[in-house]
């Protein structure tokens, strides 16, 4: 789309430049014709000297003749005879010299114009001499008279021929000028309108590029939020089931305790509510964002997984444990985790994964470090799985188990205070109380 303009630019610039050379070409006969002009006016004055100059001398020699014919001393014929041959050698030098310079068409038939008048002249002139030897002065002077003039005269015409001659080749270049002008006028039109048109074909054809590629974008657009769209509905579908899937474990566990799966609802609840508080009151604030308390409660179903791996025997016993059994009941929180990364260990949330193994492992540590597995104590003991313990151990205490009976929720509540700072982590503890009544309504309603 953007080389388009590109292209307009490198059309203009080559179509400008054969402009510009077109130009020059024509500038070139141009200046051929006007050196030709130049040439024919500089000829045509130096011929017309030599014409002038052939001109003058025929009449000095005709003026020279005209004397010689009204002498009668010896002495001065002699004289006119020596001036005579003189005149008549430089005008046949000029004659010779002018011939030079008038070859080729109407120049050279010009010259012989000129030469044959010249001819005519001398041979009249020839015989006027000869009659004044001879003593025939009447003959001569009827010469002189009647034979020498025509020739004078017509070289008054030979002057008029060369000058219609130099108008016409004058003309001739005119015309040609005219000629090459009114070509380069068209050259230069059919250039110009060559360039707009390639101007318009190139500006349509970006237009219609640019129009092609706005709805190709357009439906590029489409498909991809469609692509997108069903993706999301799959990300969803996939959540729904693997959320499906953490609840129907965590029933599964509790139905093997004598449970229908409120625990895991509402120990889900009070995590919820606990770190919304803590957030709400600055408590944490930095870890507990949305994201995190989104999968604390997802994770939370799953903190007691690993019950799938203690006996029944154990697990349903009526009465207190003996160490053994207890020890054996401990492993629930290691197995937990190792469940977890055993079956959820190609989930892409690898957050929430690790969440989930911190609950179920650490979700029986106390703040005091004398709680199981790892015997961790303090801020050690995962965010997550302290925020889990105060949720997990006030559900139990209030709930009926096959070796008790449920505890007031005074009580339990007064368990949780007693035991900030040392079960539970008091900050955590404290919170919980603060939110006492919401705590207490969720109990109620789901009981
Ligand atoms: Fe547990």
């Amino acid at each position: 789309m953007k080389r388009a303009p590109i292209k307009i630019l490198i059309v203009v610039i080559f179509t400008g430049f054969a402009c510009l050379l077109g130009q020059l070409v024509l500038s070139f006969f141009m200046d051929r014709i006007n050196e030709r002009h130049t040439t024919i006016m500089e000829e045509y004055v130096q011929n017309r000297e030599y014409m002038e100059s052939i001109k003058t001398l025929m009449y000095q020699h005709q003026a020279l003749l005209a004397n010689h014919l009204l002498s009668e001393n010896r002495e001065v014929e002699q004289s006119y005879e020596e001036q005579e041959k003189n005149l008549r050698s430089e005008l046949k030098s000029l004659i010779v010299s002018f011939s030079k310079r008038m070859k080729g068409g109407q120049r050279e038939k010009l010259y012989h114009k000129v030469y044959s008048d010249y001819a005519g002249y001398e041979h009249n002139a020839d015989q006027l001499l000869q009659f004044r030897r001879n003593g025939e002065r009447d003959m001569a002077i009827f010469y002189n008279d009647n034979m020498l003039n025509p020739f004078l005269s017509r070289i008054d015409s030979n002057l008029e021929m060369l000058d219609k001659m130099t108008i016409e080749e004058i003309n001739n270049a005119e015309d040609e000028m005219k000629q090459v002008s009114h070509v380069s006028r068209i050259i230069r039109n059919v250039l110009v309108v060559i360039v707009i048109g390639l101007i318009i074909i190139c500006s349509v054809r970006s237009v219609s590029i640019t129009s092609h590629l706005d709805k190709y974008k357009v439906q590029l657009e489409q498909e991809l939020d469609e692509k997108n769209k069903k993706l999301r509905e799959r990300d969803e579908k996939m959540l729904q089931l693997q959320d499906g899937i953490i609840i129907g474990m965590a029933n599964l566990i509790e139905s093997r305790n004598g449970e229908t799966g409120e625990h895991v609802k509402r120990t889900s609840a009070y995590v919820n509510m606990i770190a919304r508080e803590c957030k709400r009151q600055g408590i944490y604030a930095d870890i507990l964002t949305e994201e995190y308390i989104e999968r604390l409660v997802k994770a939370a179903p799953l903190h007691d997984v690993g019950k799938i791996c203690v006996s029944d025997t154990i697990l349903l016993k009526p009465g207190r444990f003996t160490p053994e059994e207890f020890e054996e009941m401990k492993k629930h929180a290691s197995k937990g985790g190792e469940i977890i990364e055993e079956c959820f260990d190609n989930l892409e949330d690898k957050d929430y994964l690790n969440m989930a193994k911190d609950v179920a492992n650490y979700h029986h540590e106390k703040w005091d470090g004398s709680g199981y597995c790892k015997g961790l104590s303090g801020e050690d003991i995962p965010l997550c799985a302290r925020i889990m313990a105060v949720a997990d151990v006030f559900d139990a205490l209030i709930s009926k188990r096959c070796y008790k009976e449920p505890m007031p929720l005074d009580k339990a509540f007064s368990i949780i205070e007693e035991s900030a700072g040392t079960h539970f982590d008091p900050k955590i503890a404290e919170v919980f109380l603060s939110i006492r009544e919401e705590v207490t309504r969720s109990a109620m309603s789901e009981c």
